[in-house]
């Protein structure tokens, strides 16, 4: 176990998906359970960090000692990420934001019509989030994106190590259902900005999470 690899350390992780409303009764989002962000958090939590999980709609016990933010939107996650990052040390995103949203939400239900056999959705870009803190970041602080792939694995999470001017990313091959999106294992490659690469075992989320943790503590420095 990771020990109090982090002790001090002030850790942001988001977790879950984003739902993005259509309309009062509907939304889009993903399969996203939150598990592998919560497992972060308790990882991270026992490791001695002080932790700030905010979390995108999972339906998990908040763990023992965290700061739990709840939010819905891709919007209200980049809020409060933007507020919780400022003073953070490392900020870890296992969210599944959702690339777009609904270009309006109606603010009464809608109504299927008899002449309407198809019906076409515009949606509209959301913010990337892990770009919009990159700029801000300290030198000191460390940020951790995820990769979620069901092709090309490495070469797309490897793109979004500049893309999105991270220090890290974890790749994770969501095409296989016994890892990724609501199991209860997994098994990624952690990707470093530099090249190096350590691909984990198939294991627990916590496990997973407990080698991220054992890597930051050591590769980072961040009280310089
Ligand atoms: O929650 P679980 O059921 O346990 O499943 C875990 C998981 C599969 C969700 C998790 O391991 C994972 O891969 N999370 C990232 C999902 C994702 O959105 O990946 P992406 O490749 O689309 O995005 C890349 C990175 O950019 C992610 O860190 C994401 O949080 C971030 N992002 C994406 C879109 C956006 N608008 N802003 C962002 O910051």
């Amino acid at each position: 176990s990771p020990r109090q690899l982090l002790a001090g350390k002030r850790i942001v992780v988001t977790a879950g998906g984003t739902q993005e409303p259509l309309d009062p009764v509907r939304y889009l989002t993903n399969r996203s359970s939150g598990k592998m962000g919560y497992a972060i958090a308790e990882a991270a939590q026992v490791a001695g960090a002080d932790v700030t999980l905010i979390s995108a709609n999972a339906a998990l016990p908040t763990p023992s000692n965290v700061k739990l933010v709840r939010v819905q939107t891709a919007a209200e996650l980049l809020t409060s990420v933007q507020q919780n990052f400022a003073t953070a040390d490392i900020l870890i995103m296992a969210a599944a934001v959702a690339d777009y949203r609904p270009k309006t939400v109606a603010t009464q239900k809608i109504k299927k019509t008899a002449n309407n056999e198809t019906m076409t959705l515009q949606l509209v870009r959301n913010p990337d989030i892990l770009k919009t803190v990159a700029a801000s970041k300290e030198p000191n602080q460390v940020i951790v994106g995820f990769a979620a792939e069901t092709n090309d694995l490495l070469a797309n999470a490897t793109k979004k190590i500049a893309a999105k001017k991270l220090d890290l990313i974890v790749a994770n091959d969501v095409s296989n259902h016994q890892i990724g999106f609501n199991s209860e294992n997994n098994q990624v490659t952690f990707l470093f900005a530099n090249g190096e690469k350590t691909k984990t075992a198939l294991e627990s989320k916590r496990a997973v999470a407990n080698e991220l943790i054992t890597i930051l503590a050591n590769k980072f420095s961040f009280n310089e």
